[in-house]
């Protein structure tokens, strides 16, 4: 009998990816493209979604041809995104009309501040798990609507689509302007800012105050059921799941019950933690998202650690200060170095997110002195990781009253151990890999195999996760409260910069 396989297509903020599954969750070929990074102006990201929507089909391809499979082997694709990064074409061209707006663009920032008024950074809330801040899509379908001219008209009569980049590749893969699907799934919607975390809708009330017409937006789905047949490359092939990439990786590292967590470290670092059926609101500066939807079971909700930059500080130490070649040098330059010589790096890029919510932080390096070398400075750069990762496990702690006894995780920088040592020293618990590392791809996988029966149910899934490395903690506490101290202070010293 001829094998069938699963494929997933993992849109990043870097890179595309597609990645083809064996039933036994073996990875059987994996093909990548990087794609442009577009920094119009201080603080703006943009990327071009149909170079996305082409390097997506590129990398379908050629993980078709480096598995030597044929089409009709895949018993379904499934999609995981970049969430946020925003979207809006003409439903007739399927022409882009503005460059995506990333997640880390901060030009919505004041629109976000008046939107708040005299509520503030929490109007939505109660509904939305979110609060006000550039991250989200809303605002910025909202920025596009107000600054491309003419769109706001188009749009109200219908000609315009508004999507996260599941909806884009999707409505792509099943046809486009032929007929393609215009839909998205709940754990995507729901970082739009415009969707009740309860009734899995857009709002109503959110929409009017963001004036986001209804005729923009998808259709919002489960996260792993048949939304339509691919055609193209891939023709006949059931595109069965969406997830937004951390929410895959939740699946991925098969955190199906209340109380599992997972960090998984990619252009920024991101901690969800299972909270079971209900959302639990944060008191604490996390985020309530959605964990996953499978069909018409009922959700499940995670609560969320977000930070913005982790492995883009190592890609900016590299590209734009130029102190590194690879992204892989920079362990060998830490490790030259005992310790960060009193140096500290906060990267706050994007403003801060969690647990601060601080648009107005900037990056900060702080305690320079001559005796600081650029090996001092890698290890700052690797230690901005961990410590921001404890910021948010102890936000966990504060919201939930649970301390985590271990943390799974995942991720391109997991396979720096200098790195994995120290988040384990920070953290005080041991820090987990599995053997599938690419646990992003392989949560989209899961869930559309359960979709179309390629896998039974969820125990099977819980079957494949195996350990693969373990870092145990061996920092002194007195060191470790120290240097915690430290990095706290410099956070402090990155508030305030951004009238
Ligand atoms: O919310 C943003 C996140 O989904 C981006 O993930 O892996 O592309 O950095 P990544």
């Amino acid at each position: 009998m001829t094998e069938s396989f699963i494929a997933a297509i993992d849109q990043g903020t870097t890179s595309s990816r597609c990645i083809i599954f064996a039933a036994d969750s073996r990875i059987v070929a994996v093909d990548q493209r990087e794609h442009e990074q577009i920094f119009p102006k201080p603080g703006w990201v943009e990327h071009d979604a149909t170079e996305i929507w082409n390097k997506t089909q590129e990398v379908v391809a050629g993980a078709l041809a480096k598995a030597g499979i044929s089409r009709d082997q895949l018993k379904a694709i499934g999609i995981t995104n970049q969430r946020e990064t925003t979207v809006l074409w003409e439903r007739a061209t399927g022409r882009p009309v503005h460059n995506a707006i990333v997640w880390q663009d901060t030009r919505t920032d004041r629109l976000c501040t008046e939107l708040g008024g005299d509520i503030g950074q929490d109007r939505f809330r109660a509904t939305t798990g979110l609060p006000l801040a550039s991250y989200f899509s809303g605002p910025k379908a909202a920025w596009l609507l107000d600054n491309v001219p003419g769109l706001r008209r188009r749009a109200e009569n219908g000609e315009i689509a508004f999507g996260t980049i599941d909806s884009w590749l999707i409505w792509n893969l099943t046809g486009g302007v032929d007929g393609g699907v215009h839909v998205t799934d709940v754990t995507n919607a729901g970082r739009t800012m415009l969707m009740d975390l309860s009734t899995l809708q857009w709002d109503p009330a959110i929409l009017e105050a963001m004036n986001i017409p209804e005729a923009v937006l998808p259709e919002i789905r489960s996260s792993a059921e048949v939304y339509g047949t691919a055609t193209g490359q891939l023709a006949g092939v059931p595109v069965a799941s969406a997830l937004g990439d951390q929410q895959a990786a939740v699946f991925g590292q098969t955190c199906f019950d209340v109380g599992e967590a997972k960090n998984t470290y990619g252009t920024g670092s991101f901690l969800l933690l299972n909270t079971g059926h209900r959302p639990v609101q944060s008191k604490s500066g996390l985020l309530t998202t959605m964990g996953y939807r499978i069909g018409q079971e009922k959700p499940v909700y995670c609560l969320e650690g977000s930070i913005a930059i982790t492995g883009a500080l190592v890609q900016w130490f590299r590209d734009q200060l130029g102190i590194i070649n690879t992204a892989a040098e920079i362990e060998t330059l830490a490790a030259s170095v005992d310790d960060n010589g009193g140096a500290y790096i906060v990267p706050a890029f994007s403003g801060l997110f969690a647990p601060y919510w601080r648009g107005d932080a900037r990056g900060v390096v702080t305690g320079l002195t001559r005796y600081v070398t650029k090996g001092h400075l890698a290890r700052a750069v690797l230690e901005a990781t961990s410590w921001q990762t404890r910021e948010v496990v102890d936000a966990m702690y504060q919201d939930s009253g649970v301390r985590i006894t271990s943390l799974k995780v995942d991720g391109g920088m997991t396979s720096n151990n200098l790195l994995m040592q120290h988040q384990a020293d920070v953290l005080d618990v041991p820090v987990i890999r599995p053997i599938v590392a690419e646990t992003t791809c392989l949560g989209a996988a899961y869930a559309a195999g359960l979709a179309v029966g390629f896998w039974p149910d969820l125990d099977a899934l819980r079957a494949n996760w195996k350990r693969a490395a373990e870092w145990t903690p061996r920092m002194a506490p007195e060191v470790r409260d120290r240097e915690y101290r430290n990095w706290r202070k410099a956070v402090e010293r990155s508030f305030d910069w951004v009238e």
